[in-house]
C-alpha cells in the first residue's frame, strides 16, 4: 500500500508463525513493489517522488532477494515431497533462473534510480521508463506463473517437519528485512 508517497505494510506478518502465510504475505509485497514501480514510471520525468524511490531502492536491495530465497526454500521442499512423475525440478530450476535474473536486474534498476534521485534528476527518462516497465511486467508474469505451478502444491505436500524447518529459515532471513514485522 502506498500512503503519502511512502510504502506502508499492512501488519499481516504480525504474530505469523506459519511459513506459508509469511510467504503469501511476501508475494503480496512483491506485487505492491510492482505497483510502486509502475507509479514511478507514470510519474516520469517531472513528478517522481524521490522518497518513494529511496524506499523502493531499499526494497529491491534488502527484501526482494530474501523473498526469492524464501520461495526457493519452500519450493525445494515441494520438490522433495511431490511424486516422482510430477517433474517439479524443471519448474523449480526455471524459477531459480528467473529469481537470479530479477535480482541482477534489480541492481541495475537501483543504480539508475539512485543516480536520478541524488543527482540532477532523471537524464534519460525514456530509458528508465522502459527499465521499470520491463521489470514490473516480468515480475508480475513470474508471480502469476508460480501461482499456476508450484504454489497450489504447497498445502498438499509440505509436512509438519518441513513447516518447522522453514519457520527457522524464514525467521533468520527476516532479521535482514527492511520492513516492520513485529
Ligand atoms: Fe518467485
Amino acid at each position: 500500500m502506498i500512503e503519502n508517497g511512502k510504502l506502508e505494510h499492512d501488519g499481516a506478518l504480525r504474530g505469523a508463525i506459519n511459513p506459508f502465510s509469511v510467504i503469501e504475505y511476501e508475494r503480496r509485497d512483491q506485487r505492491r513493489l510492482c505497483d510502486s514501480l509502475e507509479l514511478v514510471a507514470d510519474q516520469l520525468p517531472e513528478q517522481v517522488d524521490r522518497y518513494l524511490c529511496e524506499t523502493l531502492n531499499e526494497q529491491l536491495y534488502f527484501n526482494l532477494p530474501i523473498y526469492h530465497r524464501n520461495e526457493e526454500a519452500l519450493f525445494e521442499r515441494i520438490g522433495r515431497r511431490a511424486p516422482s512423475g510430477m517433474e517439479v525440478y524443471p519448474v523449480l530450476n526455471r524459477i531459480r533462473q528467473e529469481h537470479a535474473m530479477h535480482d541482477c536486474y534489480a541492481d541495475e534498476l537501483r543504480e539508475t534510480l539512485n543516480v536520478g534521485c541524488i543527482g540532477n534528476g532523471f537524464q534519460n527518462p525514456d530509458m528508465l521508463g522502459y527499465m521499470l516497465r520491463f521489470f514490473f511486467e516480468t515480475m508480475r508474469r513470474h508471480l502469476a506463473w508460480e501461482d499456476l505451478t508450484l504454489m497450489p502444491m504447497v498445502p498438499q505436500y509440505l509436512t509438519s517437519a518441513d513447516l518447522e524447518n522453514l519457520s527457522t529459515i524464514l525467521t533468520d532471513n527476516h532479521s535482514r528485512l527492511r520492513v516492520n514485522l513485529v
